[in-house]
């Protein structure tokens, strides 16, 4: 995406360079062409131009549609991840990063990705907003309390890049910074594979579902009291209330924290809440375990 933002980028700044040594030049031009030069002399008064002023509307007018149209195409680029990507989960908090790969290794102040890769970064935020910033990568996102926020890259040079906090997030917000390391794909694979052996976030969730005992009412068998979580994530939901939602991370969550809010259709409002007896890190394990029960989504790292 470098490349393209930059174009984008350059244009505006030569834009910018070409209208200012214009006007400048033209005041100063001007300055001296029209000088006063005896005490008493009056200028003609002038009324109206008619093409003068379309050519200055309409001119630049073009010019701030090219602007618009070619950085909505930027923007919409940048918004839209391609079908498969690698996710990987970030929570920030007050004042580190925590990245979650779905193999199970997790990182603190250090990314590693692979090579030429589409690489998802799902985030969310365990205290106040805070910002992830690659600028090698042209990527830049908020990270909120109580949401997903979702940015993607893909990198084309192997090496380390520099990663930020940018949303000032109190005393040690400066010292939030962290790298990127981009290996070669088997390189990648190596690093990987020499992880910690927790075992991959879909298992720790699926741990956490038995201790947690969500899967006394949540049963694969569909005659649980809570609605069966099999092939859910990515599907279209109809809620009690007869509106529609779809089952996103943003639906999940909610639904552990605050579940009375949405209602599926044919249960009853019985699940307590979560709200302070899971953490962010558990959030998003029990997330990726639902997701792994189903066909969207689901794209594994070894792939
Ligand atoms: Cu986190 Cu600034």
């Amino acid at each position: 995406m470098a490349g393209r933002v930059d174009a984008l980028y350059f244009f505006l700044l030569a834009l910018s360079v070409f209208f200012s040594i214009l006007i400048a030049g033209l005041i100063v031009y001007f300055a001296i062409k029209y000088r006063r030069r005896s005490p008493d002399s009056v200028g003609t008064n002038i009324h109206g131009g008619l093409l003068l002023e379309l050519t200055w509307t309409v001119i630049p007018l073009l010019i701030t549609m090219v602007i618009f149209v070619w950085g909505a195409n930027v923007f919409f680029a940048m918004s839209a991840p391609p079908e498969e990507t690698l996710n990987i989960y970030v929570v920030g908090k007050q004042w580190m990063w925590k990245f979650q790969h779905l193999d199970g290794q997790r990182e603190i102040n250090e990314l590693h990705v692979p090579l030429g890769r589409a690489v998802k970064l799902i985030m969310t935020s365990e205290d106040v907003i805070h910002d992830v910033f690659v600028p090698a990568f042209r990527v830049k996102a908020d990270v909120l309390p109580g949401r997903y926020t979702n940015i993607w890259f893909q990198a084309t040079k192997p090496g380390r890049y520099h990663l930020f906090c940018a949303e000032y997030c109190g005393t040690r917000h400066s010292g939030m910074i962290g790298e990127v390391t981009v290996m070669e794909p088997s390189e990648y694979q190596a690093w990987l594979s020499g992880g910690t052996g927790e075992g991959s976030l879909a298992s720790a969730g699926e741990k956490l579902f038995q201790d947690l005992a969500c899967v006394t009412c949540h049963r694969s068998d569909a005659q649980g009291r809570g609605p069966a979580l099999q092939g859910l994530f990515g599907k279209t939901v109809q809620l009690q209330s007869g509106e529609t939602i779809v089952a996103d991370e943003a639906y999940l969550r909610e639904s552990i924290l605050q579940p009375g809010s949405r209602i599926t259709a044919g249960f009853q409002p019985i699940m307590p809440s979560f709200q302070g007896l899971v953490t962010e890190d558990q959030l998003l394990q029990l997330i990726e375990y639902i997701k792994s029960q189903s066909a969207v989504d689901n794209v594994r790292s070894e792939k």
